[in-house]
C-alpha cells in the first residue's frame, strides 16, 4: 500500500485522477488530506467539512475482474467496509442509504464518491472517495448530518479509523475478486436504509411516490414496490428518498 499524506488539496479524487491520466497507479494508492479545498460529492455538489478534524481520503483501486454492469459491487464493497468498520469502533444503528451514504441513527455520518475509469469499454480502476465526520462539532445548514463525535462523545484518532478503513476495504475486495457476489449483495441488502418499510420519495420529474425498498437489482438500481402494487427500479438521478 501507497500512501500519500497531504496537508490541504482541492480534492483527493480529483488528486488520483489526474494521476491515472499519464499512468495506472499503483494498486491501493490511497491519498488523504487534512483539508479540501473542492471537495467534491455525489451528482456534481460539494462536500465541504472543517479542515483537520475529518477524513477526506481516495483510495486507488485496480479493477480487473468486473464487467462494465457490475461497477455497482464496488460501492456496495466499500459501503460495508465503513459500516463494519464503524461497527468496531461501537457506531450504533448504522445504515447504508442507497446507493452509498452511511448513516447511524438516521443521520449521515460519512459520504462515498466513487469515480470508475473505464478504458475501452473496460472496467481498468475506481477511485473511491471517502467523507467520514469523525471529530467535527458544528454542521451549519446540515441537519441531517453527524459525526461520530457528535454521536459518542469521544475524540478519535483519525488514522486508527483509516487504517480499518483500508483493511476492511481490501476484505471485501477479497471477496468480490474470489467471486462472493451475492454474499455482498445480501449483506448489503440487509443493512439498506427502510428496507422494507413504507417510505416516500421525492421523483425527479417533480412529485413524490410512495412504496416500499425491496432492494437492489444486478445493476444497483433501486427496486420499490410501489403503492399500485408493482415493482419499479430507479436510477440514482431519478429518485430520493425521504426522510
Ligand atoms: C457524497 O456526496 O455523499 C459523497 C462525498 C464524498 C466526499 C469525499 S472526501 C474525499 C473524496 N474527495 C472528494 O473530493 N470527495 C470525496
Amino acid at each position: 500500500m501507497y500512501v500519500i499524506k497531504l496537508d490541504a488539496i482541492g480534492s483527493t479524487n480529483a488528486y488520483l485522477k489526474e494521476l491515472t491520466l499519464t499512468s495506472i497507479p499503483q494498486d491501493y494508492t490511497v491519498v488523504v488530506s487534512e483539508h479540501q479545498t473542492n471537495g467534491r460529492g455525489q451528482m456534481g455538489t460539494k462536500w465541504e467539512t472543517e479542515a483537520g478534524k475529518n477524513l477526506t481520503v481516495s483510495v486507488f483501486k485496480k479493477i480487473l475482474k468486473l464487467n462494465i454492469q457490475e461497477q455497482f459491487y464496488i460501492s456496495m464493497c466499500v459501503s460495508l467496509a465503513i459500516t463494519e468498520t464503524l461497527g468496531k469502533f461501537q457506531i450504533k444503528q448504522l445504515r447504508i442509504k442507497w446507493p452509498n451514504d452511511i448513516l447511524s441513527a438516521n443521520k449521515k455520518i460519512c459520504g462515498i464518491l466513487i469515480e470508475n475509469i473505464i478504458k475501452n469499454n473496460k472496467m481498468v480502476g475506481s477511485i473511491i472517495g471517502i467523507g467520514l465526520n469523525v471529530n467535527q462539532k458544528f454542521f451549519n445548514d446540515l441537519s441531517q448530518a453527524s459525526s461520530l463525535s457528535l454521536l459518542t462523545g469521544v475524540i478519535y484518532s483519525k488514522e486508527e479509523i483509516l487504517f480499518e478503513i483500508l483493511k476492511q476495504i481490501q476484505f471485501y475486495f477479497d471477496l468480490l475478486e474470489s467471486g462472493k457476489k451475492s454474499f455482498i449483495k445480501n449483506k448489503y441488502e440487509n443493512q439498506l436504509f427502510r428496507m422494507n418499510k413504507p417510505s416516500t420519495f421525492k421523483l425527479n420529474n417533480d412529485g413524490t411516490l410512495s412504496g416500499i425498498i425491496k432492494g437492489i437489482d444486478n445493476v444497483g438500481k433501486l427496486i420499490i414496490w410501489t403503492e399500485d402494487e408493482i415493482l419499479r427500479t430507479f436510477d440514482l438521478k431519478e429518485i430520493k428518498l425521504l426522510y
